[in-house]
């Protein structure tokens, strides 16, 4: 059975994709930051929840990076994905927090578990 690692997979968009790789016939980890995950995909034999923040380091390294180590997905949907509005008139310091976080769960953190996938599978080689 075939394993595929869903990010923000708690609602929206990612909750549809995993309840879409589960009727597929996939064995799914579904990643959210704090939401519990809905019984759609609880009440699945095939699916593992965990909860991990994407915009703090540590957290990525203590969940994210030990999970595609010990537990290699097929599939990688970097689905999860926040938009933080940030008027021009804010403080210099709101704006940065907002930019800051932006970049760390929509660019840092899929592309660190990209990175960790591709470097995982090719020491197993
Ligand atoms: N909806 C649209 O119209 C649209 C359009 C274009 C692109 N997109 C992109 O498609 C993706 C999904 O959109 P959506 O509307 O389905 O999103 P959503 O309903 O807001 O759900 C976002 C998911 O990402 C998780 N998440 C957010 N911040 C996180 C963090 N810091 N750490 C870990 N998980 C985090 C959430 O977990 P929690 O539930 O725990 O918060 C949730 O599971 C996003 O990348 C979005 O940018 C969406």
């Amino acid at each position: 059975m075939k394993h595929a690692l869903v990010t923000g997979a708690s609602r929206g968009i990612g909750l549809h994709i995993a309840v879409e790789l589960l009727n597929q016939n996939f064995r799914i980890t579904g990643t959210a930051r704090s939401t519990g995950f809905p019984d759609a995909l609880l009440a699945h034999r095939h699916f593992k929840g965990i909860h991990t923040d994407l915009a703090d380091l540590s957290s990525l390294f203590s969940s994210l990076k030990p999970l595609v180590e010990k537990d290699l997905p097929d599939v990688l949907v970097n689905n999860a994905g926040i938009f933080r509005r940030a008027d021009f008139l804010v403080s210099d310091d709101e704006w940065i927090a907002a930019w800051d976080e932006t970049m760390q769960v929509n660019l840092r953190a899929s592309s660190l578990s990209y990175q960790w996938r591709i470097v995982y599978a090719v020491n197993r080689q």
